[in-house]
């Protein structure tokens, strides 16, 4: 096993030489994880067909669900892209840099294995300066899914990459823990009205006061898996986010998930298991578990959302076999932490009344 070459850089103010030396592993067909303002990315040469395969490998991904393309100029769209059509210029003017993915139908110029073989591909420009100027040095758009081992929570910190990836990589970029926590919204402008694939960075709701007409792809919010055949995004379709422990969700009004989630934590700890729970700051103090964490508060869902990944992780390193989930409101950027959070349970979702 090789070592991964650690680079720690200032995240608003990359040293240039190190930018430099992760550039060169991706202009020679390496892998290079970098921070990006959602989640850790790995990174490849998006037009290097070798290079993306390798980045497959080195996740485990199965070949059927491809990477975002990430660009650090507007004007790249337009070599990924067959036609950008107005919609999506108004979305990058207001949104980028910034966590939003925009599906649009493929250029040929992308190797098949860049898009799985679509004739549609995933593009955004990273709101994080490490990620855009690794993406100007090395002078190509950078394929990079998040920086995990295929169906393990995203990483929001250099640790979590190399805890998965480890050896399996060239190089990582630390600039320390990412701010917006959950991944960039999806967004498939090949289609009239537009719609959400996966929620995520970018509100819904904002979305929806720009473009006026959006949908949510059943998929968002599906409270069980989806048959395949109804899934239009291939991430949707794998298992995802989640950690060892088994995850289960507890929905409803506060009062009475306390009251759910507390008779989950006693029962499974009758059965001998080691139980954890995920609470918030307005519910933290009303359980006793073997491991009691807060998402932060109910009332700024983008703490929540920052902490997610990174306490499903700490919960598997303090060995806890089961996670009994609080769920939060789905709205703003609690759509996407619930999504998450019902995908890491396989869909155990328990509704308190
Ligand atoms: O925030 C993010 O988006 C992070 C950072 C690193 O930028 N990236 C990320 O990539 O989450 P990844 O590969 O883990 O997720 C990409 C998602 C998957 O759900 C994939 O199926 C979907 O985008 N996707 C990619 N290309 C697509 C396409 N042509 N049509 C529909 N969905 C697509
Ligand atoms: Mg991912």
């Amino acid at each position: 096993m090789n070592k991964t070459l650690v680079l720690k850089v200032d995240s608003e103010e990359p040293d240039v030489e190190k930018i430099h030396v992760a550039a060169d592993f991706i202009k020679r067909g390496g892998l290079v994880a970098f921070p990006t303002e959602t989640v850790y990315g790995l990174g490849a040469n998006a037009l290097n067909a070798e290079a993306v395969l390798a980045l497959f490998e080195a996740k485990k991904r199965p070949l059927d669900n491809p990477p975002i393309v990430h660009v650090c100029d507007v004007k790249d769209v337009c070599r990924l892209a067959e036609t950008v059509p107005s919609q999506a210029e108004a979305l990058m003017e207001r949104f980028w840099p910034g966590p939003l993915t925009l599906i649009f139908k493929r250029s040929d110029v992308v190797p098949d294995v860049t898009v799985a073989g679509l004739d549609t591909i995933a593009v955004r420009m990273p709101r994080h300066n490490v990620a855009l100027a690794l993406i100007r040095e090395s002078d190509c758009p950078i394929a990079a899914p998040s920086a995990n081992l295929a169906g393990r929570p995203s990483p929001t910190s250099a640790e979590h990459v190399l805890d998965d990836l480890g050896g399996r990589i060239g190089a990582v970029l630390d600039a320390g823990p990412t701010v917006v926590g959950v991944e960039s919204t999806v967004l498939d402008l090949t289609v009239d009205p537009p719609q959400v694939l996966r929620p995520g960075g970018t509100t819904f709701e904002v979305l929806l006061e720009v473009l006026g007409r959006v949908e949510l792809n059943p998929a968002v919010t599906a409270e069980k898996a989806l048959r395949m055949e109804k899934v239009r995004s291939p991430g949707l379709r794998h298992k995802h986010y989640a950690p060892d422990a088994e995850v289960v969700v507890v929905e409803g009004e506060v009062d009475a998930v306390v009251a759910k989630v507390d008779e989950l934590v006693k029962l499974y700890r009758e059965d001998g298991r080691r139980v954890g729970v995920l609470a918030t700051d307005e519910t933290v103090s009303r359980y006793s578990a073997d491991v009691v964490k807060s998402l932060g508060s109910r009332s700024d869902l983008s703490v929540v959302a920052r902490n997610l990944f990174r306490l499903l992780r700490e919960f598997d390193l303090e060995g806890v076999d089961v996670i009994v989930a609080e769920g939060v409101p789905a709205e703003g950027l609690g759509l996407a932490v619930m999504n998450r959070l019902r995908k890491a349970s396989g869909y155990h979702i328990v509704k308190a009344r």
